[in-house]
């Protein structure tokens, strides 16, 4: 596997290797790599790509400076995981690189999106996401940018950016993975207690129990018991909601027909954790 850290050369090394047609498929990360991860640098390989992963911990991103702080990094077990995977090139960008003195914060117009949930609660969250992303893709110009359903939102807003701005990359989205337990993968739950580690899978348990059980008339019920049931097991939540699947608006009175998702965000102590769940 290449690595790099300057941008003009990791463009040079992307074109090059592309320049007799194959696709190139690009994994933007903030590295303590886990196999959720490593299922999206899979996807892009096994569809043929030259495959390029980046790792940068996003400082514009973070609405909480100390859990910018407290971001774990394992570099050296990252690289070997990518190694082991087949990844052909890994970008490693120092601040500098990405945001040069000369650097002009856009600001990009996500309406809506930016005012719910994660943007809610994580102000500032989504216009840093857009802003590294934005500026990844103009150095990778990749084909194909692979994205973890398991942050929904982030997906949403970020196929909005590559729309609005008419930018020439395919986005494909990936399935949550999963420890046993239920548990959504996150760099995050590196920094759970084990008595927060066997708490944490409550909430995809309560994300299942509304998708078993959901029915037009029940979702105000059905939330309410789980927010108690969340509360009462230690967590301290955000939110755990119904939306529409499409546009993230609130569903209260559910026709039984429209798609719609399950969302969740919660604190266990210091760790704030997401998941969700597409319910029909
Ligand atoms: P990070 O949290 O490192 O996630 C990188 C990518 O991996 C994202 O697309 C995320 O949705 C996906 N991912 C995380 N956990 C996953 C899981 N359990 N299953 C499948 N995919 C998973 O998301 C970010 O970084 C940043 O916001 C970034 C897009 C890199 C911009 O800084």
């Amino acid at each position: 596997m290449i690595i790099c850290k300057l941008a003009d050369e990791t463009q040079r090394i992307v074109k090059e290797s592309t320049k007799d047609g194959q696709k190139s498929g690009f994994i933007p990360t903030m590295g303590a790599l886990h196999d959720g991860h490593i299922s999206l640098i899979q996807k892009s390989i096994q569809a043929g790509n030259f495959t390029s992963c980046s790792i940068f911990v996003n400082p514009t991103q973070f609405n909480n400076p100390a859990d910018f702080a407290k971001y774990p990094s394992t570099l050296s077990s990252d690289i070997d995981k990518l190694e082991e995977a087949g990844c052909d090139l890994l970008f490693l960008p120092s601040q500098n690189e990405i945001y040069p003195p000369d650097f002009k914060p856009p600001h990009y117009k996500l309406g809506y999106l930016e005012s719910v949930f994660e943007g809610k609660y994580r102000p500032g969250h989504f216009q840093g996401v857009c802003m590294v992303v934005d500026r990844l893709l103009k150095i990778m110009q990749p084909t194909l940018l692979y994205l973890g359903q398991k942050d929904y939102q982030q997906c949403m807003v970020i196929s909005k950016m590559v729309s609005d701005l008419g930018i020439k990359t395919e986005i494909a989205i990936c399935p949550t993975l999963r420890e046993n337990s239920g548990l959504a993968m996150s760099s995050r739950n590196m920094r759970l207690t084990a008595d927060q580690k066997t708490k944490a899978p409550l909430i995809s348990t309560e994300l299942l129990r509304l998708k078993k059980n959901i029915r037009e008339g029940n979702v105000d019920s059905i939330l309410e018991e789980s927010i108690k049931t969340l509360d009462k097991a230690g967590f301290k939540v955000d939110y755990f909601s119904v939306a529409n699947a499409a546009n993230l608006q609130p569903v209260t009175n559910w026709d039984g027909q429209s798609k719609i998702v399950g969302l969740a965000a919660a604190f266990l102590g210091e760790i704030r954790l997401i998941d969700n769940m597409l319910l029909n």
